[in-house]
């Protein structure tokens, strides 16, 4: 019987500062967050400040948000961090090599009932698993960021895992209450991100062919089928409609979408032209001043906590 108690992370960047935060979440997990640079009171510094507006909303008291960081515990040591490890996370940068040989060594630090993740955003976790002996008990495990509030976790099925291993990971995910769901098949994008960048891909097209603004795409989106997203989905929604419907419409629409399986010209011009959106000034798809950008940044913040926590 594998346990579900001991929990390591590796690398404490963006991701994996927030995924301790969400495995300190759960009372019986104890976190270790091996951190090759970032001093200890800088994680918790980062980790304070993902917890703030958390603690404004009410989600938290400071006594249950002091809980949750005492069950953090940031390491340099990497056989310290993983030696009594049920489950090793990694979140370190996105470099296959780098990837393949942490796992290779992580092999050899651990027991040997130890299950092993990695956090890629697009890498293929079956090339990842590539350097170690035992490849049956790697998972692809997608978070999507924030990772502290992001309910989906994409648990994805590696060339070699086992079964059991993909049960007992959805299982640890289901015990910090995030929405696992599993991904039979090692396919670049997993689930999630085909569908995400299938949106966008036709999103930057109508502006491309001068259909719309920026501005006017995001509020098409927002002010109809982005709203009902979260309760009636794509595949319910056809069922809801009708399947003969959605092939009425497909046989008729489906040549009008944009298909490249390139990049948007428009989109590599203006990144030569160095039009990155709020990294350049605000400069992007539209224009945005400071005031907008951290609108932005709030407005996002507080609506996932009020759908997530409902505060
Ligand atoms: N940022 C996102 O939105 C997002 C979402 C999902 C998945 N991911 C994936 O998560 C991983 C981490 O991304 P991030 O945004 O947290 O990056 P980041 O740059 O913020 O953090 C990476 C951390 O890993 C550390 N690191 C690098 N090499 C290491 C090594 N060999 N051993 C130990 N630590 C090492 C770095 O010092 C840094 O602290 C990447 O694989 C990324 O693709 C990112």
């Amino acid at each position: 019987m594998r346990s579900y108690k001991n929990i390591a992370v590796i690398g404490a960047g963006l991701m994996g500062c927030g995924l301790a935060q969400a495995f300190a979440y759960c009372k019986d997990m104890k976190v270790m967050l091996q951190s090759r640079a970032t001093p200890a009171d800088e994680v918790f510094k980062r980790i304070d400040s993902n917890l703030k507006p958390l603690l404004d909303k009410g989600v938290f008291t400071q006594a249950e948000a002091d809980e949750i960081k005492s069950r953090i515990h940031p390491i340099n040591n990497m056989a310290e961090a993983v030696k009594d490890a049920d489950f090793v996370i990694e979140c370190v940068a996105e470099d296959m090599e780098i990837k393949q040989n942490l796992f290779r060594d992580l092999e050899a630090l651990t027991s040997r009932e130890c299950v092993y993740a990695t956090n890629t955003s697009v890498m293929s976790p079956t090339e990842i698993a590539q350097k170690m002996t035992h490849k049956d008990r790697l998972v692809g495990a997608h978070f999507w960021n924030p990772p502290y509030l992001i309910p989906l976790v994409e648990v994805v099925k590696a060339a070699e895992t086992s079964e059991e291993v993909m049960d007992y990971s959805m299982e640890i995910f289901r015990r910090i209450e995030k929405r696992p769901i599993r991904v039979n098949k090692d396919v670049p994008g997993f689930v999630a991100n085909r569908l995400q960048h299938a949106l966008w891909r036709e999103a930057i097209s109508i502006v491309e062919r001068g259909i719309a603004d920026a501005a006017t795409v995001d509020e098409a989106i927002k002010s109809s089928f982005g709203m009902r997203l979260p309760q009636l989905s794509p595949m319910e929604n056809s069922d809801m409609v009708g399947l003969d419907l959605t092939l009425q419409i497909h046989s008729y629409i489906l040549k009008y979408i944009e298909s490249s399986t390139e990049p948007s010209p428009l989109l590599k011009e203006k990144v030569a032209k160095g039009e990155l959106g709020f990294k350049a000034n605000g400069n992007g798809w539209q224009q945005w001043t400071p005031e907008t950008m951290a609108a932005s940044k709030k407005n996002l913040s507080e609506y996932l906590i009020k759908v997530i926590y409902g505060k």
